[in-house]
This record gives C-alpha cells, structure tokens and sequence, in this order.
C-alpha cells in the first residue's frame, strides 16, 4: 500500500478496535432439579459476571434446542463455559449440548478454526467423560474446601501470563474453591492413553487420600480445565471459605482473562446484529437465590 506511511497511529488502532473479534462467549445452561412450569434451567450469575469482567458479552446456550441450532450458536460465538453444578453428565439437557459443542469445537480446530471450551468443576467432569467416553470419576472428600494448587513442573498455555507472585500465592495459600463429591484420580488418569494423550496435567490435589487432577489443558485443542472454581473469589460469598483475598481476586480475574483472551483468536459472528441482540444475557435479569444456594444470585430460563 503505497500511501501506507501516513496512516497515522490513531487510524491504526481504530482499524484495530474494528477488526478485533466481538467475543460473545457462550454459557451452557444446565437443567433444574425441580422444573417449573415455564422454568426448566439456570446459569448461577457468577459464571456471567467472571467472563464479563475479562471483556466477554455472554449467550446463554439453553437445554434442549435442535442441533441446528446448536449448529448456528456455534458459528455465531467465540467460545464456550461448562460451568459446574449438580447435572448429570450421563444423561441431561446440559450433557447433550455439551456434547454437540464439544464435537463441534474439535472439528472447527481440526480446521484451524480456533474454538476454546472451559470446563468448571462439572463442566471439567464431563469434558473428562467427553473425551474418554467412559467415566472414570472417584468419590473424594472435597465437597467444602479451599486449597493451594500442587502444579506440576513445564509450561502452560493457561498459566504463562500470570505474574510471578499470583503463582507463588496459588501455590501456596488456599485461594481455589472445590465443591465437588467426584474427582478425576492421578491413578484413572494414568490408565487411560486416550485422557493421558488428551490432557496435560497443570496441578493436582489431594483429600488427604486420593489426589486428583485440579487443572488442566489439552496438548492439541484449545480445551481447559479446573476442577475448582476460578469465578467464585470474585462473585460468591455464601460459604465463608472461598478466599476473597486480593490474591484470590486476581485469580479470578486472571483465569477469565485467559480464557477470553483465548476466545479473541476466531472470527465467529452472529449473521446480523438483531440475532446477536437476541442471544445475548443482557435480555434476562438474575435474581437473589434463596437462603440455602450456595450462589448469590442465578439467572433461570
Ligand atoms: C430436556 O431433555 C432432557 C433429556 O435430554 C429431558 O430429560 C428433559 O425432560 C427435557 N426438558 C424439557 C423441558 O423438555
Ligand atoms: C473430609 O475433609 C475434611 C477437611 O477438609 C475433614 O475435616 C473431614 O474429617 C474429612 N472427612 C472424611 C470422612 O475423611
Ligand atoms: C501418574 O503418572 C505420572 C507420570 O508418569 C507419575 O509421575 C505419577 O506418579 C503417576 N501417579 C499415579 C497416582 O499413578
């Protein structure tokens, strides 16, 4: 381009701000345990509120759509959250749209079509079942407790960009939250080639008997993670272990900014800006949850 050189700097970050990705990120809905009439899913809000804080605009993927539509959401957001809750990921509204989303995400990235999922406590268990076809899950005792991440030694994708002294604070006070009755053993995982060819093991923890798989990234796929839950040091207050810590706050804010930043790397569109209106979160309102949730607030379809 000839006249290239008095482009001036300012053109070249509005160019930039235009051409940069919109990342919409979708969140699987997950199916209520007593469905009303009308009302048959939810979101906990902090899910929301944890990509929204690292720039994202969120759609929330409702249960039971057609895999058309599925098929369409797909082309139409930058990504997708598994977030954890107490569906089933044998059979449910939230495991089938999990599973067309995530055989979806592997051949948009076969294609170099760069598509990253994140998988929340939950949302990890099924990604495990996902790629292993056969769950190899564990009871532990971690349905109430903060801990520090044992990380194994080598590089991340996830943690490359975390500052030095956040890693030494995970690594050494209890600023991730794990709730959760079922955990991937070292020991399962080390006796599937299909999980230990899948995923590369970032930390682990242990119940004080068996120690389990915390974090995780996939070696070939834009695919992660945590068997705790990043969103909650920021936007959950009801159990008084989670760590609201500066450190445990940055954690929160780190992770999403990660993922987000991940979400950027495709082109994925809504086909019109009415389509986009529609899909996105800010067309449902979350409401306070009652006494015993353990969120603070949850958005319900
Ligand atoms: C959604 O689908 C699941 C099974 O995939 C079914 O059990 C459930 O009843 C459906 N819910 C609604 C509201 O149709
Ligand atoms: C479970 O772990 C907690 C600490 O997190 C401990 O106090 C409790 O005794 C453990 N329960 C069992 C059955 O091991
Ligand atoms: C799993 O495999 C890793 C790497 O080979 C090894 O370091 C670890 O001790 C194994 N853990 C268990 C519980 O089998």
């Amino acid at each position: 381009v000839s006249n290239f050189s008095s482009i001036k700097c300012k053109d070249l970050f509005l160019i930039y701000v235009l051409l940069c990705p919109c990342s919409c990120e979708g969140i699987l809905a997950q199916d209520l345990s007593t469905p009303k009439e009308n009302q048959n899913a939810y979101i906990a809000a902090s899910y929301v509120k944890f990509l929204e804080a690292a720039g994202a605009r969120v759609v929330p993927i409702m249960i039971n759509q057609t895999d058309e539509e599925y098929r369409r959401l797909f082309k139409s957001i930058n990504g997708v959250l598994f977030p954890g809750g107490g569906a089933s990921i044998f059979s449910s509204g939230y495991q089938r749209s999990s599973k067309i989303f995530y055989e979806m995400a592997l051949e948009a990235n076969r294609r170099g079509d760069y598509f990253p999922i994140w998988g929340t406590c939950l949302g990890l268990e099924q990604l495990f079942l996902l790629t292993n076809g056969v769950s190899l899950l564990t009871r532990t005792n971690t349905t109430a407790v903060s801990l520090p991440l044992k990380f194994t030694k080598g590089k991340s994708k996830m943690f490359q960009g975390f500052p030095p002294e956040l890693m030494d604070a995970l690594a050494l006070e209890p600023l991730t939250e794990n709730s959760h009755r079922w955990s991937l053993a070292m020991e399962a995982f080390n006796s599937s080639n299909t999980l230990t060819s899948f995923y590369k093991v970032l930390s682990t923890n242990t119940d004080g008997k068996t120690e389990f798989l915390s974090t995780v990234e996939a070696f070939d796929y834009p695919i992660y993670g945590t068997q705790w839950h990043p969103e909650k040091n920021a936007f959950e207050w009801r159990r008084p272990f989670v760590a609201h810590t500066p450190s445990g706050v940055r954690v929160t804010f780190f992770m999403a900014e990660f993922f987000v930043s991940e979400a950027r790397k495709n082109f994925h569109r809504f086909a019109t800006e009415d389509e986009e209106n529609q899909a996105l979160i800010y067309n449902f309102s979350p409401v306070k949850s009652s006494a015993k949730s353990i969120f603070e607030q949850i958005y319900y379809f």
